[in-house]
């Protein structure tokens, strides 16, 4: 172990549990994880780059606990029924039972793959989150949101399943492609954005050294990160109310995603980058927010060299008119109003829900005219 390991909770009476964050945790995953197994045995789902990297590390960290392991190939296209229903043979032929521990080492797609799989194997058996990428430490891994794609869609088959420890071992993050490391920063700006102005102005001033691989800051940036989400999910679990905070961007990013495809030209964190730094100019034009506030956005997106306009995605992309279409199967449209998580500055996120179509129809356009 190098350094402090950082440890949040989130309280969910029966189902709380902890997040723990340091540097070489990987190292002492034995000790972490040996109080919640009923016998030293855990079955571990991974990808196959992960695997390559870091399982041999977990494994020694495990010491005298036996592992047994599936690799899946990585990608979002394994989180669908068929890399789905693998897994699930794979853990019932492994001899998985009820009082076993599944482990999910990986991004984003093994954590919500691994957990509904321990959602519905043998109606519910617990599970631990060891996040590999940093969009799925300081999102994904915490929550209890799991589940799968469909061709309908993304995510659209799932649970809400619960992990019973979180381990975000920072030092993982070294080997992460610079790409997917600052698309994962695209949710912890969103963080800050919504909820805390303070961690705003710490990242416009920390960014550029944690993206350079400071770990002192990564571990900071990666606390202060699932703090929040850890208070907003003790306040509203099934996302009946204010987890819809959690949004903030994402209802521009999912068009986005869905113009592009789901491929390699835009990243899910990318996406909520743009998609933040449009929520902050939608905003402005309503009259909610000063005009500093998206301009400030958008200043320290730029100086992380992250995207941050329309222009940024290469290829075409469609008409303003096909991404409001887009966005009106993702949400909710009631009398050609939309529902979005608009600020009135930054740290000051809501959700309205009687976002008019049209001004959202003139920021698209003005977006898409600037390409
Ligand atoms: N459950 C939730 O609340 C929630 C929240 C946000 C996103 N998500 C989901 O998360 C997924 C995206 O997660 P992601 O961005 O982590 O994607 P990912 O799991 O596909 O990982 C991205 C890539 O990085 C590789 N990788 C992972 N860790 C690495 C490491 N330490 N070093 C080198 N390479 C590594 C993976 O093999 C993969 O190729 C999406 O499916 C999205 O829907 C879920």
């Amino acid at each position: 172990m190098t350094g402090r390991v950082d440890c949040v909770r989130v309280d969910l009476g029966p189902r709380s549990y902890e997040v723990r964050i340091g540097e070489g945790l990987l190292a002492r995953a034995g000790e972490e994880i040996a109080p919640l197994l009923a016998r030293p045995r855990v079955a571990v789902l991974t990808d196959e780059t992960v695997a390559a990297l870091h399982l041999p590390a977990l494994r020694a960290g495990l010491g005298g606990i036996e592992v047994t392991a599936l690799a899946l190939p990585p990608g979002e296209a394994t989180k669908g029924w068929a890399e789905f229903s693998r897994a699930v043979d794979w853990l019932l032929a492994a001899k998985v039972e009820r009082r076993d521990i599944i482990v999910a080492l990986g991004g984003g797609v093994i954590g919500d793959l691994a957990g509904f799989a321990a959602a519905v194997l043998r109606r519910g058996v617990r599970f631990v989150q060891i996040p590999t990428t940093l969009l799925a430490q300081v999102d994904s891994s915490v929550g209890g949101k799991t589940g799968i794609n469909s061709v309908h869609g993304k995510n659209l088959i799932g649970a809400f399943h619960q992990p019973a420890l979180v381990l975000a071992d920072i030092a993982v993050l070294a080997t992460l492609p610079a790409r997917d490391f600052l698309s994962g920063y695209g949710e912890v700006v969103k963080y800050g954005l919504l909820g805390d102005e303070a961690f705003f102005a710490w990242l416009e001033a920390a960014g550029p050294a944690l993206a350079a691989g400071d770990v002192a800051a990564r571990q900071e940036a990666v606390r202060r990160s699932v703090a929040m989400k850890a208070r907003i999910v003790e306040r509203d679990e099934t996302e009946a109310g204010d987890r819809a905070l959690l949004n903030l961007g994402h209802t521009f990013c999912h068009a986005l995603e869905k113009a592009t495809g789901y491929s390699a030209r835009l990243l899910h964190g990318e996406g909520v980058a743009i998609g933040c730094a449009l929520a902050f100019e939608l905003s402005q034009r309503l009259g909610l927010c000063s005009q500093e506030a998206p301009s400030r956005v958008r200043a320290h997106l730029r100086a992380m060299g992250m995207k941050v306009d329309l222009a940024d995605i290469p290829g075409d992309l469609p008409g303003p008119e096909a991404l409001l279409s887009f966005m009106a199967q993702d949400k909710k449209v009631v009398d050609g109003r939309l529902r979005f998580i608009l600020a009135r500055g930054i740290g000051e996120a809501f959700v309205a829900d009687d976002v008019p179509g049209d001004a959202v129809m003139r920021l698209l356009a003005d977006a898409c005219a600037e390409r």
